[in-house]
């Protein structure tokens, strides 16, 4: 029985059998994004300290500029699983193609494929705003042993074994799940160590909060245009609260614990949408539906789109399961 003031180290051990393929190997997995985000949030402390904010004159796959940040957390997440032999692939927002691990090594027996946004709302770095860091973990399709294939990626978001983010922000907390709720751990820094703050994390079913970058407003779809003014109106708990942080992960945070929706529509910018179905809305999705909310891409399930390619974007409407099922409403008709 998981209980607060817990470490982390003893949740995954004690919470090991618990899941369904249990081996280990995940629990070493959880354990090595525990050391990685340990690793970043250090760095991530110290970025109005040293030189290393700003742009690092890169270009990432979606044709945007990488902050020197976005470079360290990706390359830490990667050495960290690479290194201690602990999945036998990953992909990353910032890498245009997925990294085969060990792919020459028959002995190599992993099984688990890691996809991840190293730095999340990575534009707040310079302006001392929180940040985060999404992962997914998928077990391969293709047989173990052999190198991994653009296959073992393209898995629906039901197929997610595992997904998680960390929070770097007024307090850095690791919240992450494996299909039996979610679950947050919170970070003291004086010694390193993640303690069960949040235990059984839940979506209120309903909320009075709504983010969205409203800047893009006359290039939203009618459905989501009609659903902001419902959001505006007065009447009964409305007109709702606007809070846009800019940032995934803490947007979604915020709201997981208040009651609220996440939205990023598509636009005539982003016709598809911006987010990454496979780097933030599906590991988003899996913990909204295990924390009682919801995720849709504005019509249906996130977690039911095939994916097509490593890099997709998709339409994000996230959060408290009343809120998504009324956008989906205001969506349905409109068209
Ligand atoms: P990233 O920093 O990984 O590129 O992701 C930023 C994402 C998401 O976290 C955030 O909610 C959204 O982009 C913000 O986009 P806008 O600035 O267009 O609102
Ligand atoms: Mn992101
Ligand atoms: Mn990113």
């Amino acid at each position: 029985m998981s209980q607060k003031n817990q470490t982390l180290g003893e949740f995954i051990i004690e919470n090991q059998a618990e899941f369904k393929y249990s081996s280990g190997e995940l629990s070493r997995l959880i354990n090595s994004i525990r050391l990685a985000a340990k690793v970043v949030n250090h760095e991530v402390n110290k970025a109005g300290l040293v030189d290393i904010i700003g742009a690092a004159g890169d270009v990432n796959a979606q044709g945007e500029d990488q902050q020197k940040l976005d470079v360290y957390a990706n390359n830490k997440f990667i050495q960290t699983m690479t290194k201690r032999n602990i999945v036998c692939g990953i992909a990353s927002e910032e890498e245009d193609d997925f990294i085969s691990i060990n792919s020459q090594d028959e002995q190599n027996q992993n099984k688990y494929v890691v996809l991840i946004d190293p730095l999340d709302g990575s534009s707040n770095i310079d302006v001392n705003v929180s940040v985060g860091t999404i992962f997914s973990i998928y077990r391969r399709i293709t047989p173990v042993g052999t190198p991994v294939t653009i296959e073992d990626f393209l898995q629906k978001g039901d197929e997610q074994v595992g997904a998680g983010y960390i929070i770097y922000g007024t307090s850095t907390m690791l919240v992450y799940t494996t299909g039996h709720g979610v679950n947050g751990f919170t970070l003291n820094p004086a010694i390193g160590t993640f303690y069960l703050s949040h235990p059984e994390m839940h979506f209120p079913e309903t909320g009075t909060i709504y983010s969205v970058n409203e800047g893009n407003y006359i290039h939203f779809p009618q459905g989501v245009k009609d659903y902001i003014k419902y959001c505006q109106q007065e009447e009964g708990d409305r007109p709702y609260t606007s809070r846009y942080i800019g940032s995934l992960v803490s947007d979604f945070h915020r709201n997981m614990i208040k009651g609220g929706i996440y939205m990023y529509p598509q636009s005539s910018k982003y016709p598809q949408g911006k987010l990454r179905l496979l780097y933030e809305c599906n590991p988003m999705a899996f913990l909204a539906e295990q924390a009682n909310g919801a995720a849709s891409d504005g019509f249906g399930r996130v977690m039911e789109i095939e994916p097509k390619e490593l890099h997709q974007r998709v339409p994000l409407f996230c959060g408290s399961s009343k809120m998504v099922q009324m956008v989906e409403n205001f969506m349905s008709s409109s068209v």
